[in-house]
């Protein structure tokens, strides 16, 4: 298991201005912040974050919710990162997510659910390719 994953506060949480509180979250569960960018997305970035999930009947509007703003996105650094980080981040839909957890906390719905969290080392690694370049990652 890697010590990395990727993770990306989504323009729910951004609009409603809770992406700082997320990231101390991030910290104060034990996660290093090794890079961090906050931008918008255009709708073929987002396509191709997505691309798993082509031809669901959510898609479209993930896409659209996705572009609606900024994001923030992550490389974040604990041991077993990207199981560590699922947990921290909770269920897909809030309402089902543990308590205290990200989620919980700041998600809305089971789209709007404020944060993505890589479900792989293998994914995390192609999902931070799409929003840092190698340079940006010095551990
Ligand atoms: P993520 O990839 O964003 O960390 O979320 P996840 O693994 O928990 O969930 P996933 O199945 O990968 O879905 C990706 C994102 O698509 C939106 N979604 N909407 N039924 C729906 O309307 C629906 N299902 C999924 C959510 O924003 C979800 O996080
Ligand atoms: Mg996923």
């Amino acid at each position: 298991m890697g010590n990395l994953t990727f993770t990306m506060i989504k323009p729910d949480a951004v609009r409603a201005n809770n992406h700082a509180k997320i990231l101390q979250h991030l910290v104060d569960a034990g996660f290093r912040i090794v890079a961090l960018r906050m931008w918008c997305m255009s709708r073929n970035d987002a396509k191709r974050f997505y691309a798993v999930h082509t031809g669901k009947p959510f898609f479209d509007g993930l896409i659209d919710f996705m572009t609606s703003g900024p994001i923030v996105a992550a490389v974040l650094e604990k041991e077993d990162a990207v199981a560590e980080l699922r947990k921290t981040v909770g269920a897909t839909n809030p309402e089902a997510a543990d308590e205290g957890t990200v989620r919980k906390l700041y998600g809305s719905s089971v789209q709007q659910n404020a944060i993505h969290a890589s479900d792989s080392d293998e994914n995390a690694r192609i999902e931070w390719s799409l929003h840092f370049s190698e340079a940006d990652i010095m551990l």
